[in-house]
């Protein structure tokens, strides 16, 4: 330890991203399979020629096409690189160091790391048995220091969701005085129609900011593009906070094209949540005894528990790559009909 760096982040474990093996099938990502949408590349080669110029940093084109798509004021937006970075500048704007912040885990991985950069103090409330939300434990850890609380709807990695009648509770229930971040990173895959989406049911709640990303359904996870919704103080002073410039030019672009390809989008997550459901029933087949959650998102959950390593282990040596997480449970992110075939067969071969 140099001593020139927080001591404590020692402790914290690093971001550990999907593996990728020249040549494997990559099912660990959560990334769409299909490639950048139909006008994307187009657009980012046309915004290349611009590179040596900074960028709109009030990324206005881009944040009035979503204020249209998603019928919101553009003060209420905000952009970053990747929602993550988004997460992060929310926990920068609402806590100082010491401040509570709760969430629910297993979740996303970034979740504590976000956490720990504003020295805030991360409050993890362990998921229920069905590995969904424990939304009653959550709310019995608010505490007068709690100032942001984190709800991924669907939640990664165990791809299930909360419903409308539990999550309108829950944030009833909240103190005004908390911000409660609604992490829908995944929400185009959402399929249950007790699933809210949360910009429609909640978007207009003061203490809500609703999380939205390009990177999976829109094709963009490699351009780092994230926005948010929120009540216009909130957005404001998130856009005070963000590094200048980050989300670039060349991002704007594509994300305005991606936009114009959103019947495009429909399409893909058709075939994505159909190849899910293939993949759910195929995979409850075998493993009669380990319950798979039903996955509302790109990915299903097996929870494989102390065989989880070995078993993505074995899926790797047979060329394809899953996220393992020791211990608990593994994470397969649907592919092309092809690259599932293949996953299937893999776990079989590791499984039998
Ligand atoms: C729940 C959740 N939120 C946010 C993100 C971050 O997405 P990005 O930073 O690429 O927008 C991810 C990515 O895996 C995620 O799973």
């Amino acid at each position: 330890m140099s001593g020139l760096t927080r001591a404590d982040l020692e402790a914290l474990p690093a971001y550990v991203p999907g593996r990728a093996v020249p040549g494997a099938i990559r099912l660990a990502s959560n990334e769409v399979p299909y490639g950048p949408l139909p006008g994307v590349v187009e657009a980012i080669t046309q915004a290349a020629a611009g590179v040596h110029r900074y960028p709109d940093m009030g990324v206005l084109a881009l944040r009035e096409a979503l204020g249209e798509r998603y019928g919101v004021p553009v003060e209420r937006i905000a952009t970053g690189c990747g929602s993550v970075a988004l997460a992060e500048h929310l926990v920068r704007a609402a806590c100082l160091p010491g401040d509570e912040v709760v969430y629910p885990w297993r979740s996303f991985e970034a979740y504590p790391i976000i956490a720990a950069t504003s020295a805030a103090t991360s409050v993890r409330v362990p998921n229920t048995a069905g590995h969904g939300h424990d939304l009653a434990a959550m709310l019995a850890a608010l505490t007068p220091r709690t100032r942001l609380v984190l709800v991924c709807n669907p939640n990664n990695p165990t791809g299930s969701a909360l419903r409308r009648g539990e999550l309108d509770a829950f944030l009833d229930a909240v103190p005004a005085g908390v911000l409660v971040v609604l992490d829908e990173a995944y929400r185009e895959f959402v399929t249950d129609p007790e699933v809210p989406d949360g910009l429609a049911a909640y978007g207009d709640r003061p203490n809500v900011v609703v999380l939205r990303t390009f990177s999976k359904a829109w094709g963009l996870a490699g351009l780092r593009l994230g926005f948010l919704v929120a009540q216009p103080a909130v957005a404001a002073a998130v856009r005070k906070v963000v590094t200048p410039f980050s989300t670039s030019g060349v991002a704007q672009a594509a994300g305005l094209a991606a936009l114009r390809a959103a019947d495009e989008v429909s399409r893909r997550t058709t075939m994505v949540v159909a190849e899910r459901e293939r993949l759910l029933a195929a995979v409850r087949t075998l493993l009669p005894e380990a319950p798979v959650p039903q996955s509302q998102a790109n990915f299903v959950w097996l929870p494989l528990g102390t065989h989880s390593a070995g078993f993505a282990g074995a899926c790797e040596r047979a060329g394809v790559i899953v996220r393992p997480f020791p211990g608990e449970g593994v994470r397969v992110t649907v592919g092309t009909p092809e690259e599932n075939d293949a996953f299937l067969v893999a776990a079989q071969a590791a499984l039998g």
